[in-house]
């Protein structure tokens, strides 16, 4: 009898527990549109959406918690219903697909794309608005794009934006089919269709409709109804990039053009940026 209840401990110390209720992950992109698509999703009524980015699977302080600790910042949920978490570092963070493998090679993932040379501009103007706020300079976006002549390839920003790279890398835990890519820049001008996409990825029973989403002129985006209640996104999402020199921009996006390619490829299907 000690030996069996022994081994059983031994057993569920071995294997990582699952997630009792279905969990969904946004994995990304930073700047790609992730609080939008979560903030959307959760207009559903069987999603129940985590506040914060819980940063477990990158952060090695969060990771050594253990499983039980991340799912004890998930929302409470009923048993019907789906919780999402997003966390965009996750896609360019390489040892995450493996971690999230291990905790369940099952798990429907959600990934959020825009032009990546509009992504670049929308991360640089992030970073540059939190070293205001702290009072600190920043270069301006030439200087940081640039250097001696050519696109400067240490900047931290263009590599996020290499999507090819960091799909490659998801590519080898999970397949293409767990994984469904949102057009960032589709779901900026118009929502309705690229939620009715995930809601379909999700198995979600048809819920969102027109009503959900109305265009407002001052946001200069869309904001969500929710039974009648409307609100926009925070102030820090949509913000207006920086003027690069067009010279500038267009040697950026040439820059992208065989990376995008390579995504295009890896995934199938291709998307407005070239
Ligand atoms: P910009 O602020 O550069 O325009 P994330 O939430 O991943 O940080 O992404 C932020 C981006 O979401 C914003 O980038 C914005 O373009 C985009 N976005 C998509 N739909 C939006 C919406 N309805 N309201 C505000 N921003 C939205």
């Amino acid at each position: 009898m000690a030996a069996l209840l022994l081994g059983l401990l031994l057993f569920a110390m071995q294997s990582p527990p699952l997630p009792s209720r279905p969990l969904i992950i946004i994995i990304g992109v930073r700047k790609g549109g992730t609080r939008a698509l979560i903030e959307m999703l959760s207009l559903h009524s069987t999603v129940v959406a985590a506040q914060n980015e819980v940063h477990f699977f990158d952060w090695e302080s969060h990771f050594q918690k253990g499983l039980p600790w991340y799912l004890s910042q998930m929302p409470y949920a009923f048993p019907e219903q789906l919780t999402v978490e997003k966390t965009p570092a996750y896609f360019t963070s390489g040892k995450v697909p493996k971690r999230i493998h291990q905790m369940n090679p099952n798990i429907k993932l959600l990934l959020i794309l825009r032009d990546p040379t509009e992504r670049v501009l929308s991360d640089y103007t992030q970073v540059f608005y939190n070293r205001l706020q702290k009072h600190k300079r920043y270069q301006p976006i030439e200087s940081v794009l640039v250097k001696d002549g050519e696109i400067n390839l240490g900047y931290k920003a263009l590599n996020r934006s290499l999507y090819y790279i960091h799909m490659q890398n998801w590519l080898q835990y999970f397949p293409l089919e767990s994984i469904h890519v949102v057009d960032g820049d589709k779901l900026i001008k118009d929502p309705l269709p690229e939620m009715k996409k995930v809601e379909k990825f999700l198995n979600l029973e048809p819920q969102l409709n027109a009503s959900n989403f109305y265009f407002n002129k001052t946001k200069g985006f869309y904001c969500l109804r929710d039974h009648g209640r409307e609100r926009c996104l925070h102030d820090s999402k949509g913000r207006a990039h920086p003027h690069v020199a067009p010279a500038i921009l267009q040697k950026l996006y040439q820059f992208f053009h065989e990376p995008n390619r390579k995504f295009f490829e890896l995934v199938g299907r291709t998307f407005s940026w070239k």
